[in-house]
């Protein structure tokens, strides 16, 4: 492990670093990590002024001190606002976007932001010049897609949500990621940018941001006996741990290229409210009977490019175990 002084001198070289999004809940454990490791991390959040997305960083910032700086972000902003987080930073971790799965204005409160943003966040980094950006998009940018045959395992390069089909079922978060990393493509190609991308599936684990965000908020929804129409969108699972040492794992290997499919396994939702109801017997979990998903393929170990690179998944029960008892500490449950 490199020292926290390493290269994070004047400008920072090498290991000063951005992430955009650094308040939520992949982002906080993305930011512990490159502290741990080291780094100077800029940390954008929404609203500088607003304890529920700071003191979580804040306390963080007791430990790292100068290592670690925090910048208000609006997505909506111009591409040059974000200069001032981005300035000598040589990379880029990209993980700002609205995380909701219902909007009275898709168009507003998550399109937008989702796409312009990211092509705002690319344009401050281009001009910048960040050596390497890594993309928090999502598996929602993968599938589903009817015209993949059922039987076939996702081929992370090349499988693509059909994002008419996500407009007609009004999957508008999906939508959202999609074509954010359609663009994020795009515009790197165009301009010559060193773009990576990660796609994880539905991100479990310990939390210590002030609230509960979307993913982590379906786990206890399941613990409280809800049912939930998810077929569309749960393909499986994987530990916010695991999704941030990915993240820094593709930073870091100029040799990961294209798309990664975060998941721990692909599974359809039957199996992961089995497996819930059967850890936890104490709980009111709904076990689905009827099984939508027959679109979706069972995989064990999907994440093929991942697992390459060296990353190892952490198991099902230590996940949810450890988000059970964020749960029950927070009096959630
Ligand atoms: N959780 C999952 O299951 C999952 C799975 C796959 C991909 N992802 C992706 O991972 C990334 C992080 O998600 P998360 O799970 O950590 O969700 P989260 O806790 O809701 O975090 C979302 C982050 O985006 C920021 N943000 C949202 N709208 C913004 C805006 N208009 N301007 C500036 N910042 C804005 C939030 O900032 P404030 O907190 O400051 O408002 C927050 O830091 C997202 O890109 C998400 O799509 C998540």
């Amino acid at each position: 492990m490199e020292g926290a002084g390493d290269g994070a001198g004047a400008g920072g070289g090498r290991r000063l670093v951005c992430v955009t999004g650094g308040s939520g809940f992949i982002g906080s454990w993305l930011v512990r990590l490159l502290l741990d490791q080291g780094y100077t991390v800029h940390a954008t959040v929404k609203n500088l002024q607003d304890e529920g997305e700071t003191e979580h960083l804040r306390a963080l910032q007791d430990s790292a001190g100068a290592r670690l700086r925090l910048f208000q972000m609006n997505l909506l902003d111009p591409a040059s606002s974000m200069r001032l987080a981005i300035e000598g930073a040589h990379g880029v971790f990209h993980l700002a976007s609205p995380l909701a799965l219902r909007t009275r204005d898709p168009e507003k409160e998550l399109l937008e932001p989702a796409v312009k943003g990211t092509l705002s966040i690319l344009r401050a980094a281009k001009d910048c010049g960040v050596a390497r950006v890594v993309l928090m998009s999502s598996k929602s940018a993968m599938v589903p897609n009817p015209s993949w045959p059922a039987d076939e395992a996702i081929a992370e390069d090349d499988c693509w949500a059909d994002v008419e089909l996500l407009e007609k079922r009004q999957l508008w978060y999906n939508v959202s990621k999609t074509l954010a990393e359609k663009s994020a493509w795009e515009f790197a190609e165009k301009e010559g940018l060193q773009l990576v991308v990660l796609n994880p599936g539905t991100t479990l684990g310990p939390f210590f941001t002030p609230s509960v965000n979307t993913s982590l908020n379906i786990l206890l929804q399941l613990l409280r006996g809800q049912e939930l129409e998810l077929d569309a969108v749960y393909t499986g699972w994987v530990d916010v741990r695991d999704v941030a040492r990915s993240a820094m794992v593709l930073y870091e290997n100029p040799s990961a290229q294209g798309r990664h499919l975060c998941l721990a396994s692909m599974e359809r939702l039957v199996d992961f409210t089995a497996k819930l109801a059967d850890l936890y017997p104490e709980f009111p979990v709904h076990r689905i009977k009827e099984d939508k998903q027959g679109w979706l393929m069972r995989a064990k170990d999907p994440s093929k490019k991942l697992i390459d690179l060296g990353v190892r998944f952490i198991p099902f029960d230590q996940t949810v175990r450890e988000t059970v008892d964020c749960f029950r500490n927070k009096g959630l449950i």
